[in-house]
């Protein structure tokens, strides 16, 4: 039995010896150790010997179990090693040297301009509100004095979906929501998303508002133009002129447009920025309120073409098509 064990040894470590992989040594172990190894034979074989042999043939085994675990341990951690140096030596990164640093990420400009509008409004007293992007026809249009029959609710300018839905056209709606919802005084800013059939370098399908509307005893037109002079006046600067033009929107009366020129590659021009006017007294029925008591004026301006004026960008398809040359700018 001795001599069956030292040939065991003999083999196993040669065996050992000969593995030059992780994965074979792990199925060598098994093979030499498992329940069915050549040593566990030996093991279950002891009980049969004469009781006197059995202190050494037991002893004599156990020492064997004990080596073969050193044995295969020893080439587990020599393995590992080859394995790390083997990576290292052909994956020569210098892992001392700083790194490049990661980008950080900016704002986009419309969401830059958003904020700053906003902040400027928030100062006056207006608090902001937000209304979804699928609209009823009655908020974007019949609540809004917008007939049947205006041009505004044509195929070619609207996005219709079913059950008398819409993408909401422009951000009035919410002037509807709000005033459903509350009794006047009212002061709020409504930012969002528009849709719109329509597409050329001053004009994309989806683009952005704020909406204002003041609504209390006693607003007058004095009021819409002092609001909304001092509020340009704050965001262009002196260099930048503005005018009123008269205007028509079904939903105020009178109305103006407003114009803000810029100039862009030397040559300066009027951009349209923005529509306002006293809400019409019908709004006001539409939302039960007495437009003998009460007047407002309410004002909708794109945050794109203000943009585009503070940035001199002269092509409104820069602000969507994430490029990142562009919007590294800002
Ligand atoms: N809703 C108008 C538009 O989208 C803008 C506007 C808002 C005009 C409020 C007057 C008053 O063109």
């Amino acid at each position: 039995m001795i001599d069956i064990l030292n040939s065991i040894k003999t083999d196993s470590i040669s065996k050992i010896n000969d593995i030059d992989s992780l994965h074979e040594l792990d199925q060598l172990k098994s093979f030499l150790l498992g329940k069915k190894s050549p040593l566990m034979d030996v093991l279950k074989e002891i009980p049969k010997i004469p009781a006197q042999d059995r202190p050494i043939i037991g002893k004599q085994a156990n020492q064997l179990k004990e080596d073969l675990t050193n044995c295969l341990n020893q080439k587990k951690q020599e393995l590992i090693n080859k394995e790390r140096d083997h990576f290292l030596n052909n994956n020569q990164t210098d892992i001392s040297l700083p790194t490049s640093g990661l980008p950080s990420g900016t704002y986009h400009p419309i969401t830059t301009v958003t904020r700053l509008i906003c902040s400027i409004l928030n100062r006056y007293g207006y608090a902001i509100k937000q209304g979804p992007n699928i609209e009823s026809d009655f908020n974007n249009f019949e609540a809004l004095n917008i007939a049947p029959n205006h041009p505004a609710r044509d195929m070619h300018d609207t996005f219709y979906l079913k059950n008398k839905r819409v993408l909401r056209t422009h951000t009035s709606p919410v002037q509807i929501r709000t005033m459903l919802m509350q009794e006047p005084p009212i002061k709020i800013i409504a930012p969002g998303k528009v849709y719109r059939c329509d597409a050329d370098t001053s004009h994309s399908p989806v683009f952005h508002q704020i909406e204002g509307l003041f609504v209390d005893k006693h607003i007058t037109f004095a009021d819409l133009k002092g609001t909304l002079e001092a509020f340009l006046q704050e965001l262009f600067g002196k260099n930048h002129a503005i005018r009123f033009r008269s205007s028509y929107f079904p939903f105020t009366e009178p109305s103006v447009e407003i114009d803000v020129s810029y100039t862009v590659n030397g040559k300066t021009s009027w951009l349209e920025i923005m529509g306002a006017g006293m809400v019409q007294r019908n709004v006001f029925r539409h939302v039960s309120y007495d437009p003998d008591s009460y007047t407002g004026f309410a004002f909708g301006l794109g945050i794109e073409r203000i943009a585009m004026i503070l940035y001199e960008i002269d092509n409104i398809r820069l602000f969507y098509e994430n490029d990142h040359r562009f919007l590294s700018q800002f």
